[in-house]
This record gives C-alpha cells, structure tokens and sequence, in this order.
C-alpha cells in the first residue's frame, strides 16, 4: 500500500469542513482522498481522479458514498469537474509522479529493480507511446536530450550512444535489459554512487511516456479555473524539475493578480515522517490560493 506524504499539512492547507468538495487529482490508494473526506461530511465529497486504470479499479468495489474515483487524465480536470459536478471546487491536490503501486504491481516497467516489459504507461497500456518506443526508435540525438533535459542525468550522451548499439544487436524489451546496458554505459566511478545509474534515464522515459510537465501545466491551469475564490490548490513533488516547474506556474499567477502564495518557503516533511516512509525525503509542497 502506498504511504501517502505530508497529509497532515495537505489537510491543514485544505481545511476540509462538511459541505466542502475537493478533486483529488491524483487518487492513487487514496491516502489523501480519505484525509479530506473524513471531514467533510455532511454534505461535502470527493472526485478522485487517476489516469491509470488499475489504481480506478482498486477501488471499485469500496463503498465510499462520499469519494467518487474516475478513471482521467488530470490534463482535462476542467471538463471532469463540470462533468461530476464539482464546480466550483474548495480545493484541488496534484501529489505527483508515481505510486508504491506501480512499483511493486503494476508490472509495466516502472522501476529497474524488477524485470518487466518496457511499457512505463500510467494510462492502459494497450495503446500510445511506450518506454520500449522510444528506446528502440529514438534517434541518439533525441536520446541524449529527453536523458539530460527530463533526467538531468550527466552521462545522457554516453548512454544514448551505448543503447544505441545495443538495440542494433537486439531491441530492447525488458527493463532488466536496459538498466543493465545503462549500468556498462556508466564509468566504474558513477557505479558505486549513492543512486543507481539507471535512476535519471528511467525518470527520464517515465515523464516523456506520460508528458507529465505538459499534463503538470494543463492540470495546474485548469485547477485554477476549477477553483471557487478563496480555494486552493497544494501540489507534492518528488523532484527539482518538477517542483520549478509548480514554483513558476504559481509564481506566474501571482504576477498576474489571480492567486497568492500561501507558503512563501516550500513545506517538507519532518524528520519523524522521512524515518517512517524514506520516500517523503525529497517531498516537497507547495500551496497557492485562488483571490
Ligand atoms: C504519488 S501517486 C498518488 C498517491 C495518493 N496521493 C495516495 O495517497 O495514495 C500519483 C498517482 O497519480 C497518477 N497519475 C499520474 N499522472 C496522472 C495524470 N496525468 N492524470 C491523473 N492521474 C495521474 C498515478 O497513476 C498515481 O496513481
């Protein structure tokens, strides 16, 4: 089961009352969804959203009258929210990236701690670009640039190079495969470095199979519209570029006289918490409400 982080100061920063609604734009297990929903009945509710089918189908069967999950991307939560009625919204929460789920389950690739066909979708897999795509089919150019620009990783070069003789041998399927041709592509040196070498490429692959900073962008513009005055939006990140990103679109925002900064420094997790869940390390959060 997912541990979901920072929920204490998610549902201070949402201040959930009976009568309230809120999206959950990323449901997941519904760590969060739950929080806020304890405390909105009477009257309040739920939408959650989640872009990948398993994690919807999970909750299929709950009896949760007050938590309603459908199966979006967080890209269209304008038409979502008209749809299910909950428009205007008292708040929105982006808790970004991937769940312990997709890790441990979903069997499509996400980490290179398990060998799974290189899919690394979050929607169904069954159509659309997949990790395999690009790593079989990508020039070396575009490689090395996805791997720098979207993994910040130091030897993209190299890597696009070395996969690119690899899959002239034999294409790449399985992410075993690739984090071992990652692993030869790596000077010894960067071999013995805290994070594995297949860490930033596969970060890389992920956030282009999904185009999460584009979808990041329509679903933090389209929280906006979503939003009643006085309703926030809090967004959990797991890494620098995706926390600049939320900091300039808020920062964006606030120029234009459309929302302020309700926590001028980002909130990271206590000590306590990193102790107990080691994944809200690099959790970090940032809130704007809507004027
Ligand atoms: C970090 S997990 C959320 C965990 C959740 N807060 C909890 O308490 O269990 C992020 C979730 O967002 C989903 N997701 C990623 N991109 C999405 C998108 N564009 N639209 C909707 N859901 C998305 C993933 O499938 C994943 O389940």
């Amino acid at each position: 089961m997912h541990v979901p982080v920072l929920v204490e100061e998610v549902v201070t920063a949402l201040d959930p009352r009976p009568g309230k609604r809120f999206i959950d734009a990323t449901f997941g297990d519904g760590g969060h969804a739950r929080a806020i929903a304890e405390m909105v009945l009477p009257g309040g509710m739920v939408l959650g959203i989640d872009w990948d089918p398993q994690q919807v189908l999970k909750h299929k069967d709950r009896v949760e009258k007050h938590i309603r999950v459908i199966e979006e991307n967080y890209a269209n939560i304008e038409r979502v929210a008209r749809q299910y009625h909950v428009y205007p919204a008292d708040g929105v929460i982006f808790d970004l990236g991937f769940s312990v789920f997709h890790i441990e389950h979903s069997g499509k690739g996400f980490s290179f701690r398990k060998d799974e066909p290189l899919i690394m979708r979050y929607a169904s897999a069954e159509k659309g670009l997949t990790a395999s795509d690009i790593v079989n089919e990508w020039s070396e150019k575009e490689l090395e640039r996805i791997f720098q620009e979207f993994g910040e990783e130091r030897y993209a070069g190299r890597i696009a190079r070395a996969l690119c003789e690899t899959r002239k041998k034999k294409p790449f399927r399985t992410t075993a495969q690739l984090a071992d041709a990652i692993m030869r592509a790596t000077p010894a040196a960067a071999r013995t470095m805290r994070i594995h070498p297949a860490t930033r490429t596969f970060q890389a692959l992920r956030i282009v199979v999904n185009n999460e900073f584009g979808n990041m962008k329509k679903g933090i513009a389209g929280a906006y519209n979503v939003l009643g005055s006085g309703g926030r939006i809090v967004v959990i990140t797991f890494h620098s570029l995706e926390d600049r990103i939320v900091k300039e679109l808020f920062r964006a925002m606030c120029a234009e006289g459309k929302m302020r900064l309700v926590n001028k420094k980002v909130i990271m997790p206590q000590r306590g918490e990193v102790v107990r869940n080691p994944r809200a390390r690099s959790a970090k959060l940032r809130i704007a409400e809507k004027i």
